[in-house]
C-alpha cells in the first residue's frame, strides 16, 4: 500500500530514482495544445451534448478526488499489488514489481456491466460510491451505444454491428498526483487502447495524442468526453477508422484525475473479431486478419508489459 504514489508523494521535493524515465520515454520539451480537435470526425474526437448530465460528470470528479484522498486504511479493501481481474486499486503500470521504472499514477479499475454482478466488488467508501458510479455507468453506456450506432451507420454497417464487441464495460480512474519535476517522470506512457472504444473525462490538462508523428496536447473542454478509438474499431472498419496512440503527462501544481470508460469484447470468450464483410470489396481488400479477441488481448498485454524499447505495434501481426 505504501507503494501508491498518492500515499507518499505529497510534498516530495524531487523525483525518486525509480520514477525517472530514460530520456526517450520522457514527455519532451514542447507540444502544441490543440483547441480545435474536431467534434465530428470521430477519431480522437471530443463529444459534447452527449446526454450524460453535466452535474453527474462533476459529481464523479468530486467523488474520485475524495476517493484518492482518503486515508490508506480506507482503500485497503480494493488495493492490489498489480493490475488483475475484477476491482483493483494498483499503482504505476500493470506490474509494479517487474517494471524498470514506474509511472507517476495510481489507478482504480473495475468492470461495470452487468451492474448487479460487479457493484459488490466496488469500493465501499465513499459510501455513495456504488450508487453514484452505478448511475453514471448506465448513462455512459447509453451514450456509448448511441455513438457506436452512429459509427456503424457512418461506415455503412447494421446499427447493431458493435453490440457484441462492445458489450463489456469497465472503468479505470487514473490519479496523477502533482510531480516535483514533470520533465523527468511520466503519468502513463504512449499506448493505443486495445478495446473497441473509450470515453474519457478529465479535470486538468495532461492527455496528449500522437498525430502525424508529433505529440499534441488535448485541451480539456469542461464536461466533454474525449473519444479514443481502440484497435478493435480500426480492425472492424478495415482500417477506415484509425486508433491513435496517446499518453498522459504530469504537472507540478495540481493532481489530475481521468475517469475512463472502456467498451470491449468479452475477454474470456473465444470471440472472433474481423473486418466487417461489408467493408471488404475488390477496391478495398481486407487489411487485417480474423482472430480471437482473447488471444489478441493476451498478446497486447505481453507487448505493453515488456520492459525496454518497443518495436512496432501490437497491430502488426494482424496486418495482411
Ligand atoms: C487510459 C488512458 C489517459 C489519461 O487509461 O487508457 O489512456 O489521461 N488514460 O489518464
Ligand atoms: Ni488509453
Amino acid at each position: 500500500m505504501a507503494l501508491l504514489v498518492t500515499s507518499w508523494s505529497n510534498g516530495v521535493q524531487s523525483v525518486p530514482k525509480d520514477y525517472i524515465m530514460p530520456p526517450e520515454r520522457r514527455a519532451g520539451d514542447f507540444v502544441t495544445i490543440s483547441k480545435d480537435i474536431p467534434v465530428i470526425n470521430l477519431q480522437n474526437d471530443r463529444v459534447i451534448n452527449h446526454g450524460v448530465p453535466d452535474e453527474m460528470m462533476a459529481d464523479m470528479r468530486v467523488l474520485y478526488d475524495e476517493f484518492f484522498n482518503m486515508p490508506v486504511e480506507d482503500k485497503l479493501g480494493v488495493y492490489a499489488e498489480k493490475f488483475g481481474k475484477g476491482c483493483t486499486l494498483y499503482t504505476s503500470g500493470m506490474n509494479y514489481a517487474k517494471e524498470d521504472v514506474h509511472y507517476w499514477k495510481d489507478t482504480l479499475k473495475h468492470p461495470c456491466h452487468p451492474l448487479e454482478e460487479h457493484t459488490p466488488s466496488w469500493p465501499e467508501k465513499p459510501t455513495r460510491y456504488r450508487e453514484e458510479v452505478g448511475k453514471y455507468s448506465i448513462e455512459v453506456r447509453k451514450m456509448g451505444f448511441k455513438i457506436l450506432e452512429l459509427i456503424a451507420e457512418g461506415l455503412g454497417l447494421n446499427k447493431g454491428h458493435f453490440e457484441e464487441v462492445g458489450r463489456e464495460q469497465s472503468m479505470a480512474i487514473n490519479h496523477y498526483p502533482p510531480c516535483p519535476d514533470p520533465s523527468l517522470a511520466m503519468g502513463i506512457g504512449g499506448h493505443t487502447d486495445p478495446n473497441l472504444i473509450t470515453f474519457l473525462q478529465q479535470d486538468h490538462y495532461g492527455l496528449q495524442i500522437q498525430k502525424d508523428g508529433q505529440w499534441m496536447g488535448i485541451e480539456p473542454i469542461p464536461n466533454a468526453f474525449v473519444v479514443n478509438l481502440g484497435y478493435q474499431l480500426q480492425i472492424i472498419s478495415n482500417g477506415k477508422l484509425k486508433s491513435a496512440e496517446h499518453r498522459g503527462v504530469l504537472n507540478s501544481t495540481a493532481s489530475r484525475t481521468s475517469i475512463v470508460t472502456f467498451f470491449a469484447p468479452n475477454p474470456t470468450l473465444p470471440l472472433v473479431v474481423e473486418p466487417a464483410k461489408e467493408l471488404v470489396t475488390s477496391t478495398t481488400p481486407q487489411v487485417f486478419k480474423s482472430y480471437l479477441y482473447n488471444e489478441f488481448l493476451a498478446e497486447y498485454l505481453a507487448f505493453i508489459r515488456k520492459p525496454g524499447p518497443r518495436n512496432g505495434t501490437p497491430l502488426d501481426p494482424y496486418r495482411i
